[in-house]
């Protein structure tokens, strides 16, 4: 069974987390595949957008633990799967809709910060869990959500690392609407249909602008974010808590 799903089609590059008994759970060849369907996607002139979602309608329970858990202590961040994946979606050039449901945890939310249109069913669960890990936030989250969410908003979803639902999401400017059950695929392809019928190049260029304010701080945020998670994943205190969550599987 393939853990992502890709489909280019009338317009749209579908990417389809597929993980669902492990709660669409990220390892490194997941992250590996939808930087290549991103990239294929970006080279591609008959592709005009991005539908991000999840199967068995979950988005993602973010990254897999037990990656995490057996990380080498000598990987060099930069040259992780994951970080060529946030690097891909945070420079991608044209728009990206993520369809959002179930649950979004980590970077399930934190790659959620580099999209475009994001449409929440109403009862998904967020959390940004970094802390509670022993780890730091990724993505650049830690310069976007402050801007886009005020400080406070921001400092309580990530220093606690408790769950919030999408009215909070929706709040915090990391969501774009939300939705029933029943209209949230609906809505996601009338947005996909607009796009497609837009002028490619017009769109490319605003969103350029509408990103240019934060574009190099990001990079390199992203970086220094990535070096000090990678670091942490062989701390004490992350052995401690990775240990603790692989031991409710077998308990
Ligand atoms: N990494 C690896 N496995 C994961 C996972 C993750 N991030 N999230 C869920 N799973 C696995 C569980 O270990 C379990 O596997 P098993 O059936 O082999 O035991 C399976 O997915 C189902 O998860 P379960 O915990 O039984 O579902 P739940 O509905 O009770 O809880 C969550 C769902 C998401 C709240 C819970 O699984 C969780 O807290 N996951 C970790 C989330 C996290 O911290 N992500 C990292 C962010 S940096």
């Amino acid at each position: 069974m393939e853990n992502i799903l890709v489909s280019f089609d009338a317009g749209v590059a579908k990417v389809s987390i597929n993980r669902p008994d492990k709660k669409n759970s990220l390892t490194g060849n997941m992250y590996k595949t939808m930087d290549d369907a991103f990239k294929e996607a970006r080279n591609r002139e008959d592709i005009k957008v991005v539908h991000l979602c999840g199967e068995g309608g979950i988005f993602s329970a973010g990254n897999d633990i037990t990656s995490f858990a057996n990380a080498n202590p000598n990987t060099v961040s930069d040259e992780t799967e994951v970080m060529g994946f946030l690097y891909e979606i945070s420079s991608f050039p044209k728009p990206i809709v993520a369809e959002v449901s179930g649950l979004a945890v980590g970077v399930g939310v934190t790659c959620l910060l580099h999209c475009d249109f994001v449409y929440a069913e109403r009862e998904t669960k967020f959390s940004l869990p970094f802390v509670k890990l022993g780890l730091c936030p990724e993505a650049a989250s830690t310069l976007i959500l402050p801007r886009i969410s005020g400080y406070l908003k921001a400092a309580e979803k990530i220093l606690l690392g408790d769950n919030f639902n999408a009215l909070d999401a929706l709040d915090m400017g990391i969501v774009t609407r939300i939705f029933k059950a029943s209209e949230l695929s609906d809505a996601v392809k009338s947005t996909c249909d607009k796009l497609i019928s837009l002028p490619p190049n017009s769109l490319r260029i605003s969103k350029k602008f509408l990103k240019s304010e934060i574009k190099e701080g990001m990079k390199q945020r992203m970086k220094e974010e990535g070096d000090m998670l990678w670091k942490l994943l062989n701390s004490d205190e992350a052995k401690d808590a990775f240990a603790n969550f692989l031991s409710k599987k077998t308990a």
